[in-house]
């Protein structure tokens, strides 16, 4: 395929750190050669034209071509929208607030628990047709709405039915330390014990996670409870992933990295102490700031010192129906470009490489190189940085995955 600029996020496996974020390998008046579902070249168009002189051409003059984007932290599978929730927080009741008077992520809960999974399989499978036409091309979802170990089971089978779809990647991670369910209310120490002895065993026997994430926060779980589940986390053989730090600082980046999990997400208040601890850990620092935006915050990660102290940043949008409703990942790359003083070539690798090395993907994925996987997104504009800049519209035109025109 020919384009007016090709970015390429090159770099190999891992993550990019620091300099090398900004590093997006753009190539005007680019080409991309695929065969067998994988990048087999990319260069300037004319020196792909006389190597390939038979191939095939999509012509996409007009149009940036960037890696298929990662979304490495969703809650795409839920039952209904909390608009009752939003209208409560239009008017000034903080998020923990509600969730402290039951609503919140166990309004959720209520709602998963009553619905099939057949149900749940159409819903989701709606919602992440919308994430590709989006240009997301690997997606992670996590279940933490059923929080019983036989609902937590059943979201975690929705998710594996919609990584049969050929058009999209799903990485599951289990998140039943999402909350504390309401028959649990009273006895939280059970419900950890409950998560820890039972459902990671359980999840792990299954095979239908990856990673097993925990919201940790004041108001959610403790370091001590976050701690607990990530050792047996770690013992059945579940990658640990974080919830850190998202409104009140409570050592979660500093934990994340002491545990080596495979990222730390939130980081809205992480504190000086987090920032150092990620910026020599292989922790990927995954900054979700459309969060921050709906829910009315006036706060932002540090993003410059995450970036500039050496961490490795990813972006998501943590699609979810409560705090994060979104499925574009162009709004959070507009948002990180005007909130949290990153650069537009930043976003797009963040956004890519970075995703995917959150997810722990060593098949290059996130980046347009000889080997790579044929994950490819289309914008709709000449010049890489529009996409960030016109916000609020989506620029994605079309996608391909594994070298196949799926949008
Ligand atoms: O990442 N913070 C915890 N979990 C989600 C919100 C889930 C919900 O409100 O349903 C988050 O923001
Ligand atoms: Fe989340």
């Amino acid at each position: 395929m020919e384009a007016s600029q090709v970015l390429t996020c090159a770099g190999g496996a891992g993550a990019r750190r620091g300099e090398a974020m900004s590093r997006i390998g753009l190539v005007e008046e680019g080409a991309v050669a695929i065969f067998d579902g994988l990048v087999e070249a990319v260069g300037p168009r004319d020196e792909l034209r006389a190597r390939f002189p038979d191939a095939e051409r999509v012509e996409l003059s007009g149009h940036v071509v960037t890696p298929g984007l990662v979304d490495s932290h969703t809650h795409a599978v839920f039952g209904c929208w909390r608009l009752d929730e939003y209208e409560l927080r239009c008017a000034g009741v903080p998020y923990m607030e509600i969730a402290r008077q039951g609503g919140g992520i166990n309004a959720s809960v209520g709602d998963l628990r009553e619905r099939s999974e057949e149900e749940l399989v159409e819903l989701g499978r709606a919602r992440l047709r919308r994430m590709l036409e989006h240009g997301t091309t690997t997606v992670e979802v996590k279940s933490g709405y059923g929080l019983t170990l036989d609902d937590e089971l059943k979201m975690l089978r929705v998710i594996r039915e919609l990584a049969r779809e050929d058009w999209i990647d799903v990485v599951p991670t289990f998140l039943g330390a999402h909350a504390f369910p309401p028959e649990y209310r009273d006895r939280r120490p059970d419900y950890v014990e409950l998560v820890a002895e039972k459902m990671i065993p359980a999840v792990a026997e299954s095979g239908l996670a990856t990673f097993c994430d925990v919201f940790m926060e004041p108001g959610a779980y403790t370091p001590e409870e976050t701690r607990r589940v990530m050792e047996a986390a770690l013992e059945h053989g579940l990658i640990p992933r974080l919830h850190a730090d998202e409104f009140e600082s409570s050592g979660g980046a500093e934990l994340a990295a002491a545990f080596g999990a495979a990222s730390a997400d939130h980081l809205g208040a992480i504190s000086e102490a987090g920032v150092a601890a990620l910026a020599v850990s292989d922790t990927v620092a995954t900054l979700l700031p459309g969060t921050l935006f709906f829910l009315g915050k006036t706060y932002y990660p540090p993003a410059r010192k995450l970036i500039d102290g050496g961490a490795a940043v990813a972006l998501a949008t943590d699609f979810n129906p409560g705090s994060s409703p979104t499925v574009n990942l162009q709004i959070v790359m507009s948002l990180s470009c005007s909130q949290l003083g990153m650069s537009p070539a930043e976003v797009f690798v963040a956004a890519t490489a970075n995703g995917a090395a959150a997810l722990r993907f060593s098949d290059g994925r996130g980046s347009l190189e000889p080997g790579t996987p044929a994950d490819i997104a289309a914008f709709r504009v000449p010049d890489y940085r529009l996409v960030p800049y016109l916000y609020g519209t989506n620029h994605c035109a079309a996608v391909w995955k594994g070298g196949v025109r799926v949008h």
